[in-house]
């Protein structure tokens, strides 16, 4: 997730002050590396670095340019390492255009081919580079600025927000849109294009949030939009709103804090997560290190990324056949010393920076382990120290509890084992795209999953933030997903909750049940399970326990359940995403109606670089 934005005076003036500016708004959406791009007098300007902000302001002076317009970006890698070269702005070879972009291009590896068999030259390893050969390429044809611009887009597979500006029309930006966020401020005598409201609102309150398709220019006095799906012009001015936020609450994108905005991101994260595999060239590599693996495959992570790491570990028998040994990261050393090499070690860690998964690493390494990451931070340590890497798409994540990374994690990992299932013919080849359509369903489950539960959170709140001990339970595929919901409700609304297989209730803890205890009980969508959980309901409600559950349509289970909630299920390697988010939600509305911040949760950091 990067940020952008574009400013389109009709005269020079100090825009580098501006689009800093600008940047410093977004930084909050991507942070690795920045650059900007100016036209002055028919001159394009660009500068770029990796760094932070400030940092690259020191070095590089984007302050000191002036043009009439320009646009800026704050980059979060997807394709290719933070660096120099990889910061956008990005420029063709006759360095007259200059592209921002924000989103995944998926078939811009053959779009590179076939551009670099007509003479153009690469500078860097991005997706977006394309862009602005392939304008380059089409202006040669046409002639025309916006034809040739159009052309390219109509090219493009995959997810983009992109600004261009080009010396050969100096008072114009050129945008388009498809599922990455692209706003247009409507200025007296100026226009604004940026990723998000927050780098707007310096400017003007007048906001067109612009739909997918949507392709255009602005100046400084107008704005033209088609559709390039119909091929019509759309009456932008239709779309003007007043925006009313402060920005601080337009970064949280309007919500009252960061977790629950993150919470409503999943959808989309799960969308670019989508597209990221999908052009993945890392991908085929990881499974075939799978399948080598001497059958043996060790997974770690920690907090939440052990969650995932469970339910790797799960599917990967249940569906593979393949045992998968899952261990928390900090207990690397009473693992690592069965580890032999040809084995191999998935290590998950949205930062990439956890010490205890570092150390991991390095310890299995040692042992001539193949090491695996998986992880939502380009280039971050564990990636770097790893032999393969692959990356979520869930754009930074400032909310200290994870949310949309675990969704994203989980929805990896069953894409890979899917992918490790074909290879070993466990699914044919049309089994394995079945098995895929179903994954791509992911973010209208989530979707789904959140309209259902907002309102009995809320409700369910207001009892539980009395409460001072829960349990959260289930069993097989579903028993990440109650350790989760039980680590999100401790950390933020700081109410003792444990989660434990079903079936052990009865060894044990049933001991602390009483009246009104409450069990929440996660029941994924596989008949087997559905039938021994119905059991472990009736034992709780026979001792007077409260009882919720996140349980699939048209669960037999519904009946015995005080409180419901029917998630939508096509497939049980989707349970974290369609069970997670009612959990999520519970766990934030009990925190906001203690009166916590769950954004900040006591003793808590967002990444643990220490052991
Ligand atoms: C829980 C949470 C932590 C992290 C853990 C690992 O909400 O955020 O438990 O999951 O510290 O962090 P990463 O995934 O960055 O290695």
């Amino acid at each position: 997730m990067c940020g952008i934005i574009g400013l389109c005076y009709s005269s020079p003036r100090e825009l580098g002050k501006l689009l800093y500016k600008g940047l410093l708004r977004l930084e909050y959406r991507g942070y690795d590396s920045a650059g900007i791009a100016v036209i002055c007098e028919r001159k394009l300007h660009v500068a770029k670095g990796k760094g932070m902000l400030r940092d690259l302001e020191e070095k590089l002076g984007f302050t000191k340019y002036t043009g009439s317009t320009g646009i800026g970006h704050t980059r979060w890698a997807t394709h290719g390492a933070p660096s120099n070269i990889n910061a956008h702005p990005h420029t063709d070879c006759s360095g007259v255009f200059a592209v921002v972009h924000n989103g995944i291009i998926e078939n811009y590896d053959e779009l590179k081919k076939r551009l670099i068999g007509r003479g153009h030259v690469f500078k860097s390893d991005t997706d977006t580079e394309v862009i602005v050969h392939l304008v380059e390429e089409y202006y040669r044809d046409t002639g025309d600025v916006y034809e040739a611009f159009k052309r390219a887009i109509r090219e493009l597979r995959g997810t983009y927000a992109i600004l261009m500006i080009t010396s050969l029309e100096e008072n114009k930006i050129f945008f388009a849109k498809k599922d990455s966020p692209l706003v247009v401020g409507v200025g007296d005598g100026y226009n604004v294009l940026a990723s998000d409201i927050p780098a707007i609102l310096d400017h003007t309150r007048r906001v067109v949030v612009l739909r997918d398709h949507w392709v255009g220019y602005a100046t400084p006095s107008s704005v033209y939009v088609e559709d390039l799906a119909t091929g019509k012009p759309v009456d932008y001015s239709a779309y003007i709103r007043l925006v009313e936020w402060s920005v601080e609450e337009a970064s949280k994108g309007g919500y009252p804090f960061y977790m629950i905005k993150e919470i409503y991101e999943q959808p989309q994260a799960l969308k670019s997560t989508i597209a990221g595999l999908k052009s993945s060239k890392e991908l085929p590599l990881a499974v075939k290190a799978i399948v080598e693996a001497n059958g043996r495959v060790f997974v770690t992570g920690a907090g939440t990324s052990y969650h995932a790491a469970e339910f790797y570990a799960i599917a990967s028998s249940t569906l593979t056949g393949i045992l998968a040994v899952p261990f928390i990261a900090s207990e690397y050393e009473a693992y690592s010393e069965s580890a032999r090499e040809g084995d191999v070690l998935v290590a998950i860690s949205q930062s990439g920076e956890t010490m205890d998964v570092i150390k991991a690493v390095r310890k299995f390494k040692e042992r001539g382990v193949r090491v695996l990451a998986v992880s939502n931070v380009v280039d971050s340590a564990i990636p770097r120290e790893s032999h393969i890497a692959l990356y979520t798409r869930a754009g930074p994540e400032i909310g200290v509890a994870a949310t949309k990374t675990f969704l994203t994690q989980t929805l990896l990992l069953a894409w890979l084992i899917a992918g490790v299932a074909e290879y070993t013919g466990v699914l044919s080849r049309s089994e394995y795209s079945e098995v895929t359509s179903l994954l791509e369903r992911a973010p209208r489950v989530a979707e789904i999953s959140l309209e259902r539960s907002e309102e009995l959170a809320r409700e369910l709140s207001k009892s539980y933030a009395s409460k001072s001990s829960m349990y959260y339970l289930s069993r097989h595929i579903g028993v990440p997903v109650a350790r989760e919901g039980a680590l999100k409700i401790k950390e933020i609304a700081y109410i003792h909750a444990e989660a434990y297989p079903a079936g052990e209730s009865k060894h044990g803890p049933i001991a602390l049940v009483e009246s009104k205890f409450p069990v929440v009980f996660v029941a994924p969508g596989i008949s087997l399970v559905e039938q021994a959980i119905k059991g472990n309901i009736e034992e709780m409600r026979a001792r007077g326990a409260e009882t919720v559950g996140v349980v699939c349509e048209g669960s037999p289970l519904k009946g015995l359940l005080d409180h419901v909630i029917e998630v939508s299920c096509p497939h049980w390697l989707l349970t974290p995403i369609s069970h997670t988010p009612p959990l999520q939600l519970l766990a934030y509305y009990t925190a906001t109606t203690k009166g916590l911040n769950p954004d900040r949760p006591r003793n808590l950091a967002k990444t643990v670089t220490v052991e």
